[in-house]
């Protein structure tokens, strides 16, 4: 199945971005992953408008701002303005997701809806029709590095039933611990976007190109799943 591969920008060498931007996208990357973290929702600061502003100048692939951030309503537009294409910000900061993804519509951006490992699927459920991505946590947000926690592949599965339920066809990206083993059980459980940092594309064994070679076979017999 075609999945596409997000480059987490966080676990790149910052001190290299251009080239290691045009090396992403002559691997074949099919988009940029930008972690805004504001040292509340999560205990750790991250990458601010400037960097999505920078990057916007060299390259054409498709941004998506992940905020994991308290005040995400706040931010979304200096993301979008700066070069964003999707803005995902999660449930546990904003209880009532429809105001929020109908800002994001209204800036052009498209609005996806991320849920941490421990917060059921049940929380997203009643936004699924206002967004066009789920993003699943599949790590304890905030730091490149982590483990899987390994009860969120069932919630991949549980959003993708949850799609099917409501004849909704949206993708599903997983971010944290795409390991080159992991990605195959994450696409089979349903994701077709992968969030890919230091477990795959930035472990710094492998090229680039190599590492989105990997990514792509290793998922490349898996069957798609049910559609609605
Ligand atoms: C979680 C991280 C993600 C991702 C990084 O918030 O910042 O960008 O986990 O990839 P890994 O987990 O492979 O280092
Ligand atoms: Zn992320």
């Amino acid at each position: 199945m075609r999945i596409k591969v997000s480059a987490s920008v966080l676990c790149a060498d910052l001190s290299d971005l251009a080239s290691e931007v045009n090396e992403l996208e002559e691997a074949g990357v099919d988009m940029l992953h930008f972690d805004v973290m504001d040292g509340h929702f999560v205990p750790n600061l991250g990458l601010g408008p400037v960097i999505v502003e920078h990057l916007r100048k060299l390259t054409s692939l498709p941004f998506e701002a992940h905020l994991m951030i308290e005040d995400p309503a706040r931010y979304a537009e200096r993301f979008v303005e700066a070069g964003s294409q999707i803005v995902a910000a999660h449930v546990e900061a904003v209880p009532d997701f429809r105001r929020l993804a109908e800002q994001i519509r209204e800036l052009g951006a498209s609005p996806a809806i991320a849920l941490n490992p421990d917060t059921p699927v049940e929380r997203i459920e009643p936004f699924l029709d206002e967004v066009s991505q789920v993003l699943v946590m599949t790590v304890q947000p905030g730091f490149p590095g982590q483990p899987l926690v390994k009860h969120t592949i069932t919630k991949i599965r549980k959003v993708g039933d949850a799609l099917l339920q409501r004849n909704l066809q949206l993708d599903i990206a997983t971010d944290g611990n795409v390991s080159f083993e992991n990605a195959p059980v994450m696409v089979s459980a349903g994701a077709d976007v992968l969030v890919c940092g230091t477990s795959s594309l930035f472990s710094r064994k492998v090229s680039f190109s190599e590492g989105v070679r990997l990514l792509r076979e290793g998922v490349s017999g898996v069957p798609e799943a049910p559609s609605s």
